[in-house]
């Protein structure tokens, strides 16, 4: 399923990245650096955002490298993500499973909805704690609730900003996102954030539904390619570590950040 070693991927990043840089207007190219160095992300080259009503779609007409980013999933719609046939559909434990944490890991769920994965994930670390980082109150409510509910206390909900995970440097030992990363506003300073947020050595688990795939129902812009993720976040020095395609619908992605 892999479409290209990962250091060619690397190479393609980094010329998409001089490509797209080169259409953007002084002023544009201003306001992100001006961004930039506001939130002192300046450590990685920001591919710039487009905004063109011409080419929207069904997203919000904000593109980031070549790709429309979707709308976010409003927290009415919280009963969905806990529907029965998406442990068929979306194996979370299989998943969680093929993280191989420790006991005693600090894991961030970076969109974490009304907490499917977190609380997968908080029964692996017991001696550890899962953060779920949510720009929706509504959700770290419904988690927060459950936590109650069933007695668990090693989750704590962390409200973000929609283009900050609102997490300290060097604390987490892994982060995932679940057909979340497709719905950032600002992926490239959510990814500056969660990649600074990471240990040495820590790891990127990226699950989104694969957009190489027609036969996955799902509507295009909730869909991404290996490839599209890979030049996305090559450009924070993660390295590409594998791809896991035992799941019926997703890509399982792995990036490591270098020792
Ligand atoms: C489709 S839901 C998936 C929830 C969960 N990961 C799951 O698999 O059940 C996407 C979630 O991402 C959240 N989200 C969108 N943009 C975000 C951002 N910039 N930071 C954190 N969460 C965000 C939304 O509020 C929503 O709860």
């Amino acid at each position: 399923m892999s479409f290209q070693p990962r250091s060619e991927g690397l190479l393609m990043s980094r010329l998409h990245q001089r490509t797209s840089a080169s259409f953007l207007s002084p002023v544009i190219l201003l306001t992100l650096l001006l961004s930039s160095l506001a939130s002192g992300q300046t450590n990685f080259e920001h591919p710039g955002y487009e905004v063109d009503p011409q080419r929207q779609t069904t997203g919000i007409g904000k593109f980031y490298m070549g790709r429309e980013i979707s709308f976010v999933m409003g927290h009415q719609a919280a009963a969905w993500l806990n529907r029965p046939d998406r442990i068929e559909q979306e194996q979370p434990d299989q998943v969680v499973e093929n993280m191989n944490l420790q006991a005693d890991h600090v894991v961030a769920d970076i969109g974490a909805g009304s907490g499917y994965f977190s609380f997968r994930i908080a029964a692996k670390v017991p001696d550890g704690r899962v953060l779920a980082v949510d720009i929706q109150q509504e959700m770290l409510d419904l988690i927060d609730q459950q936590q109650a509910q069933r007695g668990v206390s090693n989750i704590e909900g962390v409200l973000g900003e929609i283009d900050d995970p609102k997490l300290p440097a060097e604390s987490i030992d892994a982060a995932i996102m679940v057909d979340a990363y497709h719905e950032f506003s600002h992926p490239f300073e959510m990814m500056a954030g969660i990649t600074q947020a990471l240990r040495p050595g820590g790891r990127v688990f990226l699950l989104e539904y694969r957009g190489e795939d027609p036969d996955v129902p799902i509507r295009p812009l909730h869909k991404m390619t290996e490839e599209q993720v890979v030049k996305e976040l090559s450009i924070f020095g993660l390295e590409w570590t594998d791809t896991l395609d035992f799941l019926p619908w997703q890509h399982m992605m792995i990036f490591t950040k270098p020792e």
